[in-house]
């Protein structure tokens, strides 16, 4: 049986289209929901344009709802894929240890309150790093904390702007995610991915 997943979102859900074309080819894992906090989220239609169910939340905070939606599609790894806002306490628990985040730098440097979008290519920018990179990490009550399963590295070039440096990590996330992802189904759990990583180009 493939491992049932669902992605939250938040906006325009490149990760989820990677993701969904990485797991195409696969029986190991099969999106069964897109959640979002916003119903206007254009990853809500990428996903009901390819017939996967597509919910927007009535209120982000509420555990309750959480849980009554993703237990009505028998989910079992909760994946956030652009999802900018915290998950409930109360889904952390029920969920522990089997919730994913992709985040668009080098945990633990550029994560925590604040550090979303174009704010944290400012700030590696800003700080003279010659890397950054993605980093997929388990999900726990504080915003970027939980621990990291794999890292994938880019330069940061002299004349990059928060856009163009957003670019080239936006493309190491849509290899880095489906990586974690399609290892996790395979190991019926997350797990650590060994270092140096190998993913497909
Ligand atoms: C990604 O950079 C992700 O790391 C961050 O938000 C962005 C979402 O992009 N948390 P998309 O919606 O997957 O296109």
């Amino acid at each position: 049986m493939p491992m049932k997943l669902a992605v939250c979102v938040s906006g325009r859900g490149s990760n989820l289209v990677a993701l969904l074309e990485a797991l195409a080819g696969s029986s190991q894992a099969d999106v069964v929901l897109v959640l979002s906090n916003r119903a206007d989220a254009p990853a809500l239609e990428l996903a009901r344009g390819r017939g996967i169910a597509a919910e927007s939340l009535d209120d982000h905070r509420d555990a309750t709802e959480w849980l009554r939606r993703l237990r009505t599609h028998g989910v079992e790894l909760i994946v956030l894929a652009g999802y900018l806002k915290l998950v409930p306490p109360g889904v952390i628990a029920a969920y522990r240890d089997r919730i994913l985040n992709v985040h668009p730098a080098l945990l633990p440097d550029f994560g925590g309150p604040g550090m979303y979008g174009h704010h944290v290519h400012e700030a590696v920018i800003r700080s003279g790093a010659t890397v950054s990179g993605a980093t997929v990490h388990l999900v726990d009550e504080a915003y970027d904390r939980g621990q990291i399963l794999a890292q994938a590295r880019v330069p940061v070039l002299p004349d990059d702007t928060p856009a163009t440096l957003a670019a080239r990590v936006l493309r190491a996330e849509h290899r880095l995610l489906p990586a974690v992802v399609l290892r996790a189904a395979e190991a019926g759990r997350p797990v650590v991915l060994p270092e140096p990583l190998e993913l497909s180009p």
